[in-house]
């Protein structure tokens, strides 16, 4: 969906959720100031991934391009504001984020072998998969240098600890595939890795980017802590939904069956493997490549089992503690805003 599309939809959503035409004013305060900010990061993301040798840029460009939701920049900026106002290394660490998380799209569309992202070819499909990876290369140094030339020791060490966090999650899940392992700790594991942690450090380095009185520090610490569980739970329903569409479907048009031609254990499978002890063997085979066309009728099985309903309880759940976390802060029109967004991603659904 396009970004502006995508903003205006935050204020219906919002509206049935607290009502009241206060909080709509709020509302379209915030979106306006979002939407402004959002563009300044859009031209230095631009900038940005111009950086390096051709065509390492091309295949980045090609991704940034293709549009994408921008919700990490989006919560970034809103942390930031929530806590006292953007400042320019807010957008700095705004487009940090969304620079790793295009980096770790251009490698896991090779992982995964994926033909499409963002309603497009994938940049491997389109420029190979070497310059796929190398794009996704240059991206993450550029990254690490500009998080860098900000000067906050501390911003450069969570990013590096979030980086391998997405990492180790890619990998557990590469791990679980070669035998479709279907444990519910490794889903736990993956998705706080290769999802979660990135949401948490574009909160946390949102709220780092404001100017902070000695005075304050205490209380801006515990508010930094808030954001940053928001953040995390934000994560973890945005994946587990993303999990579900899979099974589901989704507004957004996303394709069906990837996860399971993958090979991809999901919380939805674990839950329906579970219920339906004959599934792990036609969902390995599956994996295998052993079911072509059978995709539809495997999802049916799983969705039969109720599986999915469960998984939309703990989405809500997830949903509901990132809302939880957002009563520790001042209340204003950008924590109005996130709550909004929160309730926004968790409604993909179709
Ligand atoms: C896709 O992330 C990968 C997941 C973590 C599910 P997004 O859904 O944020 O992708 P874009 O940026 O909007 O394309
Ligand atoms: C997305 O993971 C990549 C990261 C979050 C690092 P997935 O493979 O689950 O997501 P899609 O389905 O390709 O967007
Ligand atoms: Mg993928
Ligand atoms: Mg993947």
């Amino acid at each position: 969906m396009p970004l502006a599309a995508h903003i205006d939809t935050l204020r219906d959503a919002h509206k049935t959720e607290l009502g009241g035409a206060r909080t709509e004013d709020l509302l379209e305060d915030a979106r306006v100031l979002v939407g402004r900010e959002l563009a300044r990061v859009e031209d230095l993301l631009a900038g940005a991934v111009r950086e390096g040798a051709s065509p390492g840029p091309e295949a980045a460009d090609h991704l940034l391009a293709a549009g994408g939701k921008r919700v990490r920049p989006m919560l970034a900026l809103l942390a930031a504001e929530a806590l006292g106002g953007i400042t320019e290394t807010t957008r700095e660490v705004a487009m940090v984020s969304e620079l790793i998380h295009l980096a770790t799209l251009l490698h896991d569309d090779v992982v995964d072998d994926a033909p499409e992202r963002r309603g497009r070819a994938t940049a491997g499909r389109v420029y190979g998969n070497a310059v796929s990876v190398l794009g996704g290369d240059l991206l993450l140094t550029t990254a690490l240098g500009r998080t860098q030339a900000l000067g906050q020791p501390d911003l450069l060490a969570s990013l590096i600890t979030t980086l391998r966090a997405l990492v180790d999650g890619e990998l557990i899940q590469l791990r679980g595939r070669r035998g479709l392992v279907l444990s519910r700790e490794s889903y736990e594991a993956i998705v706080e890795g290769k999802t979660a942690s990135l949401f948490v450090w574009a909160a946390r380095a949102g709220a780092s980017s404001i100017a902070v009185d000695a005075r304050d520090a205490a209380k801006h610490a515990s508010y930094t802590d808030a954001l940053g569980t928001f953040g995390r739970h934000l994560g973890l329903a945005f994946q587990i939904v993303d999990d579900l569409i899979d099974y589901v479907g989704s507004e957004t048009g996303k394709s069906l069956y990837a996860d399971l031609r993958e090979g991809k254990a999901t919380l939805p499978v674990i839950v329906a493997a579970e219920r339906d002890p004959g599934l792990l063997e036609e969902l390995q085979a599956c994996a295998r490549g052993e079911r072509e066309g059978a995709e539809a009728t495997l999802a049916a099985r799983i969705v039969a089992t109720g599986a999915c309903d469960d998984v939309r309880a703990r989405a809500e759940a997830e949903t509901r503690a990132a809302l939880a976390a957002l009563d520790r802060l001042p209340p204003g029109r950008a924590v109005t805003l996130l709550a909004a967004v929160a309730t926004r991603l968790s409604a993909r659904l179709a």
